[in-house]
């Protein structure tokens, strides 16, 4: 087996991975390794934009004050502190790598408002944010000497001590790398490096119906629990209120920020709902939203709500790709018809345990973006403060490896991946089905609404799954839809696991037997 050595792995080609790679390529080889194209990634679909302070009415402690009530008491102080004062710089620099966000006439920016922000404080590329981000980013990537990205490359498994020294009781506490499976040839590599950086994004295709493309599997997550790195608070999954209902499967956001332009919630009686819940009604933090929309379609027994925009006259020109889909996608004029919404899984607030250096709990090892919890989110993460925290851990993580002096592992030897197995085609027929199983289950079961008779359910369903999963994964070749398979599985147990272990309601974790919040779980979900 050939060994692909680089100074720097990166695990991802969003925003974390490539804003990484980018400040790191000046002090080495760099490799990332993305297991679609490279411009697949949740990244990619961002629509509302990037919340900042970069005006004189707002203030660092304004956008500090918003993240923290949305997080609903479980965001990290320290963590808060560094993403808003550390966030305009990182944007200044996302401009200089290339990306233009809308400017008003006067030649300032455009700053839109969402949910939960008491300002108007986004920067958006219309209603395109990521697509703009991602384009820039690889752009810049792709024209560095010092990067190489493997499209199609899938990393499958962390290597540490373990792998190394071929000791099972070692200690897990160095990676050296990951391997990486070639999605085209079917050949697995090993690709060492001083530094591996996890920026594989999110999880929320676990759930039946998501905002996320198919890339979000949880792998960078999966990857870090088996091999003991501490993960924290997967309890808590953001469901986005408003994904356009539609009964073909379809995955479409409907943009917060149209609700932050004006947009209103209306039930299938056509009545305004918001107010009976919160007084701050359409622009109260997404958990209450959604709930307050399942509210409304469970006591009615509809499918969907419906979001109001016709008695606003600029709706195209604002919103001209929503617009477009809708109208080509969905047969819809948003300007003249209300839009079809429910809510659906869209962002997993827990992750890979770091500090605010971006360093996991294991040597060597640092994640970023989606895939990490560094604290920022708490029980609840405020709207557009993702892409930011993407920027700013990312390039704290690049500045404290610069620093760091590199260890040298030159005469570690990573031995071969066991490609000994062999496929067993009806088997696999069988076992790909308990994908659909495990989505079906968390989202009957693991949702906006949760009771712990139905949590003990999914449970036991899933240890039933993880069980057949793992039993044909030993004995069988790998592929990249065994691998996802593998990894949802890890996802779900995590999720029930941490949801079980939290007897209270707080933020987007919402427990009908445990309605209060509780001063005793005033802490963090940690699986080690
Ligand atoms: P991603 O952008 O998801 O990138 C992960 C990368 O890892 C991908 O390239 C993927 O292919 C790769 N990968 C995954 N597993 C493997 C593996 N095993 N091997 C190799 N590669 C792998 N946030 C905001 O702040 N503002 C918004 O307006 C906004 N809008 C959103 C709209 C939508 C529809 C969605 C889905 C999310 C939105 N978010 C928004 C959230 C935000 O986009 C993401 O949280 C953020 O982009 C994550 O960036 P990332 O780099 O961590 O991960
Ligand atoms: C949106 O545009 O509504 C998504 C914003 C986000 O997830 O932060």
């Amino acid at each position: 087996m050939n060994t692909i050595n680089s100074n720097f792995l990166v695990i991802g080609s969003g925003v974390a991975g490539l804003t990484f790679a980018l400040k790191v390529a000046e002090y080495g080889k760099v490799h990332i390794v993305t297991k679609d194209k490279a411009k697949e990634s949740n990244t990619r679909y961002a629509q509302g934009g990037i919340a900042a302070v970069t005006e004189n009415e707002d203030s660092f402690e304004l956008h500090k004050n918003d993240t923290f009530i949305a997080g609903a008491g479980l965001c990290h102080e320290d963590a808060v502190d560094v993403l808003v004062k550390e966030g305009p710089q990182r944007i200044k620099e996302l401009i200089e790598f290339g990306a233009e966000f809308t400017k008003k006439a006067d030649g300032t920016y455009s700053l839109a408002r969402e949910g939960g922000h008491s300002m108007h404080r986004i920067l958006h590329a219309d209603d395109l944010t990521g697509m703009e981000i991602e384009r820039a980013l690889i752009e810049k990537t792709k024209a560095h000497p010092n990067i190489v990205i493997f499209e199609d490359h899938q990393a499958v498994e962390l290597i540490t001590e373990h792998h190394v020294l071929g000791n099972l009781s070692a200690n897990f506490n160095i990676c050296f790398g990951t391997y990486v499976l070639n999605k085209k040839t079917g050949k697995v590599s090993a690709f060492k490096s001083d530094y591996t950086l996890l920026a594989s994004g999110g999880a929320s295709r676990v759930f039946k119906h998501t905002t996320n493309p198919e890339i979000a599997t949880g792998d960078g997550i999966a990857m870090a629990y088996r091999a003991g790195v501490r993960i924290a608070n997967m309890e808590f999954i953001q469901f986005h209120p408003t994904s356009l209902y539609n009964t073909e499967g379809k995955t479409f956001l409907i943009s917060e920020a149209l609700r932050g332009h004006g947009g209103k919630l209306r039930n299938s009686k056509g009545e305004l709902f918001m107010k009976k819940y919160d007084e701050r009604q359409e622009l109260a933090p997404r958990d209450i939203v959604a709930r307050a929309i399942d509210a409304e379609i469970k006591s009615l027994g509809d499918e969907c709500v419906y979001l109001d925009m016709t008695h606003l006259d600029d709706t195209s020109e604002r919103f001209p790709n929503i617009y477009m889909y809708c109208l080509h996608e969905m047969n819809l004029d948003i300007t003249k018809d209300l839009i079809p919404v429910v809510p659906a899984a869209h962002y997993v607030c827990g992750g890979i345990m770091t500090n605010l250096d971006g360093l996991t709990s294991m040597q060597n090892l640092y994640a970023t973006g989606e895939v990490a919890h560094t604290g920022v989110h708490g029980a609840n993460r405020l709207a557009s403060n993702s892409l930011l925290e993407a920027l700013v851990f990312s390039h704290r993580a690049a500045e404290k490896m610069i620093k760091k002096s590199r260890k040298n592992y030159e005469g570690v030897i990573i031995p071969e991946w066991k490609e000994d197995g062999v496929t067993d085609e009806e088997e696999w027929t069988l076992i790909r089905h308990n994908l659909a199983q495990i989505r079906e289950v968390m989202s009957n079961y693991v949702g906006i609404i949760r009771s712990k008779k139905q949590l003990n359910r999914a449970y036991r369903r899933i240890t039933m799954l993880h069980d057949e999963v793992e039993d044909y994964y030993k004995r069988t070749k790998i592929n990249a839809d065994l691998i996802e398979l593998r990894n949802c599985t890890a996802i779900a147990y995590m999720i029930i696991n941490s949801a079980l272990r939290r007897n209270e309601s707080r933020g987007l974790h919402y427990m009908i037997d445990y309605p209060e919040t509780r001063e005793s779980y005033l802490k963090n979900t940690i699986i080690k």
